[in-house]
């Protein structure tokens, strides 16, 4: 590209996470309350307008692109603009994927597949049918298991991603990691981050994955892999299964001194950290000023990109982070 996106970091920006909604057919405990508030349908970008948005970042370097929501395959539209962004893969883009709850996907998954993606992010973070209902306050646990038998005949390569959490799902680690390793998925655990009032103790369900990765090697065997797919998670190989166990730590270990994301909003915000306020409004800069009008505003973004969250859990800062939910910056 002829003026790569660099921030005042020295990070080189080449991963776009675009929120194509902040709706979701689920509840998830830690990211949403039951009664969330969505949105105006009216303020969210048309997909010609996220194209516009992400067309200029793929000048200007970005080679990966993951959609997110909310849930991005509750939009109506979804497939429109995945064929139009896939159609971009080879030329500058090399990486198109989403990150889905997997409710819609046996209906999308060959879809995604013809129009280029080729490795999807499910997330899960229990097999079992009643815990599922609890954690995400839905019943459509079987939906998802479809969902992912259809993502993997549709050959999409998949990774499941399961938030662990302390005296919730902490006892299905080991089963969750035999049943994703043994069906040829990877398998990622998340610390939990305090993003939004949820009205669940993040403090309580914490679980430092540091610990747990000592927890496990004193079972499995753990390579390190040195293996990285551009997101955040530091990888190993579990011997014993033959899979691939990813951990993303932001609140015991951050890697934001590799950061080479920022993230579009479903508005047409630019959040240049998931644990921060700043942010620049990319549709008005569209809108008032064309594609000099955007391509300034791309160099404003990384002079304000900030160094990294400071993303605490203290019983003493009771408050989130961020006051803004997960499923409106897309994770
Ligand atoms: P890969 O391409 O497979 O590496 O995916 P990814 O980890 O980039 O994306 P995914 O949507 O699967 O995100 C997994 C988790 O990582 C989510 O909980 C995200 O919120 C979290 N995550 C991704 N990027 C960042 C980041 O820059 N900071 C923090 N704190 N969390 C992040
Ligand atoms: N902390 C960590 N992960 C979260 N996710 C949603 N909210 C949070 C949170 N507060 C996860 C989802 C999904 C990914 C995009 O982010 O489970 O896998
Ligand atoms: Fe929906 Fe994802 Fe949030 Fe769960 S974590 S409520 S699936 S956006």
């Amino acid at each position: 590209p002829s003026r790569p996106l660099i921030d005042s970091h020295g990070r080189t920006i080449s991963y776009l996470r675009i929120s194509v909604t902040d709706r979701c057919d689920f509840r998830c405990v830690y990211c949403m309350s039951e009664d969330m508030v969505f949105l105006p349908k009216k303020d969210v970008l048309s997909f010609e307008e996220v194209e516009t948005i992400a067309s200029a970042f793929i000048a200007r370097g970005t080679t990966k692109i993951r959609l997110t929501g909310g849930e991005p395959l509750v939009r109506r539209d979804i497939m429109e603009l995945v064929k139009c962004l896939g159609s971009r893969i080879g030329q500058g883009l090399e990486e198109l994927t989403i990150t889905t709850n997997g409710s819609q996907l046996a209906k999308h998954a060959e879809g995604l597949f013809a129009a280029g993606v080729r490795r999807i992010n499910v997330s899960l973070d229990t097999l079992d049918p009643q815990r599922f209902n609890a954690i995400t306050r839905r019943d459509r646990f079987s939906d998802v298991m479809s969902g992912i038998d259809a993502a993997q005949a549709a050959g999409l390569a998949l990774k499941i991603n399961m938030v662990a959490m302390r005296g919730v799902n902490d006892d299905e680690i080991e089963p969750m990691m035999a049943w994703a390793h043994g069906r040829g998925l990877g398998l990622t655990l998340i610390e939990g981050m305090p993003l939004g009032e949820v009205g669940i103790d993040r403090v309580e369900s914490y679980l430092p994955l540091r610990e747990l990765h000592e927890r496990l090697s004193r079972r499995y065997t753990l390579t390190r892999l040195d293996k990285r797919t551009g997101g955040p998670a530091r990888y190993v190989h579990v011997a014993e299964t033959g899979g691939v166990l990813g951990f993303i730590t932001p609140m015991s270990h951050n890697f934001c001194e590799s950061c080479n994301r920022v993230r579009l909003t479903a508005t047409g915000q630019l959040f240049l950290c998931l644990g921060q306020d700043d942010q620049v409004n990319l549709r008005d800069a569209w809108r008032e000023g064309g594609p000099a009008g955007l391509d300034a505003a791309l160099d404003h973004a990384m002079r304000i990109k900030p160094k990294g969250h400071d993303f605490v859990l203290d019983r003493s800062r009771p408050e989130p982070a961020v006051a803004r939910h997960m499923s409106v910056t897309g994770g």
